[in-house]
């Protein structure tokens, strides 16, 4: 039915093209237009936030994450769990446009990380190696990039306690705390981190990493979703006993509540781990969270989800293009998995988004935006950090999502 669709657009086109001019995309339809029109935004934007930058810090050594109140560009040090994600929105930029100018940034801004792939003071390794050094292994293949990335599993599997079967998120004498206290926190974030180690051990035979983060994967499953498929942010163990001690959130608007970028890590985690293992639980446990989340009385007509399914203010509350972007991602992920009437509710919903995305709502005018992509995301509200604003994984996950779209508009489906 879709593919009847494509042709019969395309169709038109070559027709209209004849006497209108109409040139075909580089996804090769007119859907494929959404694809050009985010990456030829994403090459004006950091083109102007290259130059933003280097007026910020003469290093470079810092890396584009956000804008502050006073309206300047916000910056990570390298150890931010966000300073993976320029690199890799550049190295997308280098794979869509085949410029050796976004190549030579990418390697440039991807070098930079070195260090983190021996850093183990937070989980989010896999966020900062795996969007950097791992797309450019994917598209370089060089055997230096290879080797930080084992070594960056090796540094996170430091964080693996057995007892608790899981990675520990968040330090407890660092970063955010509970008012009950933690001992031992793993957020639904720490999903993502999982892929760095799957690929550690496909890159080096070492079966250590997957066995972990199959043990996550698994202990999250168990622990961290209510009856209808929503995630809590924060689990707590016992890190001698590894039983539950709370269910909480840092980011969301209450522990009950179904923080947006949350179940949007939750969806995008379990479609990694089904495509890692093959493992048929992790695919259903996707679907489950997908519809959970296509299926929500809140989820706006757009698609793109406010910062929490149940903050009582909407609609007046706040949208988060980040959740949407890596929501996009996930969905069209499952669209390559799940059978095909699944497939086909996955993509047409990702295909929304983007499109929401790549409308003037979230995408940010040439020369806008501090140099950014996308307007509209929300970094955590119930620390009044970040909202409202652009955000690097907004950006990434955004080029990631319109990527995947291209594959599968050149594969005909
Ligand atoms: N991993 C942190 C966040 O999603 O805000």
């Amino acid at each position: 039915m879709l593919k009847l669709n494509l042709l019969g657009i395309a169709g038109l086109c070559f027709i209209a093209s004849s006497f209108m001019g109409c040139t075909a995309q580089k996804g090769e339809t007119p859907q494929g237009a959404i694809i050009d029109t985010g990456f030829t935004r994403a090459s004006v934007q950091f083109t102007n936030m290259l130059d933003t930058v280097a007026k910020y810090r003469t290093d470079n050594k810092f890396l584009p994450k956000s804008v502050g109140k006073d309206g300047k560009n916000t910056l990570s040090g390298i150890y931010d769990w966000t300073s993976g994600f320029f690199p890799g929105s550049l190295w997308y930029l280098y794979e869509y446009s085949q410029d050796q100018k976004w190549k030579a940034e990418a390697e440039k801004w991807t070098s930079f990380l070195e260090p983190v792939k021996d850093f183990h003071g937070h989980h989010d390794v896999g966020f900062m190696i795996y969007s950097s050094y791992g797309n450019g292994y994917r598209l370089m293949g060089n055997d230096a990039y290879k080797a930080v990335i084992i070594q960056a599993a090796r540094s996170l599997s430091k964080r693996y306690n057995e007892k608790v079967g899981a990675i520990l998120s968040w330090d407890t004498d660092k970063g955010w705390q509970s008012e009950r206290g933690w001992e031992y926190p793993v957020i639904i974030d720490n999903m993502i981190n999982l892929e760095l180690l799957f690929k550690a051990t496909e890159f080096s035979g070492d079966s250590s990493f997957y066995k972990i983060a199959v043990s996550h994967a698994d202990r999250t499953l168990e622990n961290h979703f209510r009856p209808d498929y929503s995630s809590f942010h924060v689990v707590d163990y016992d890190p001698e006993t590894g039983e539950v001690r709370h269910r909480h959130t840092a980011q969301g608007f209450s522990h009950e509540s179904a923080w947006a970028r949350g179940q949007a890590w939750a969806v995008y985690g379990y479609a990694l781990c089904y495509s890692a293992t093959g493992d048929e639980r992790y695919l259903v446990q996707a679907q489950h969270i997908a519809d959970y989340i296509l299926n929500h009385p809140n989820l706006p007509a757009d698609l793109i989800p406010y910062w929490d399914f149940n903050d009582p203010k909407i609609p007046n509350t706040y949208r988060d293009a980040s959740a949407g972007a890596i929501i996009a991602s996930a969905l069209l992920s499952l669209a390559d998995m799940a059978d095909p009437e699944k497939a086909a509710t996955y993509q047409d919903a990702a295909v929304k988004m983007l499109q929401s995305l790549s409308s003037d709502d979230y995408l940010a005018k040439p020369g806008t935006n501090n140099g950014f992509i996308l307007k509209h995301s929300v970094g955590s509200i119930p620390h009044d950090n970040e909202i409202d604003v652009p955000l690097s994984y907004a950006d990434y996950y955004y080029l990631e999502a319109l990527l995947k779209y291209q594959a599968i508009l050149k594969a005909g489906n």
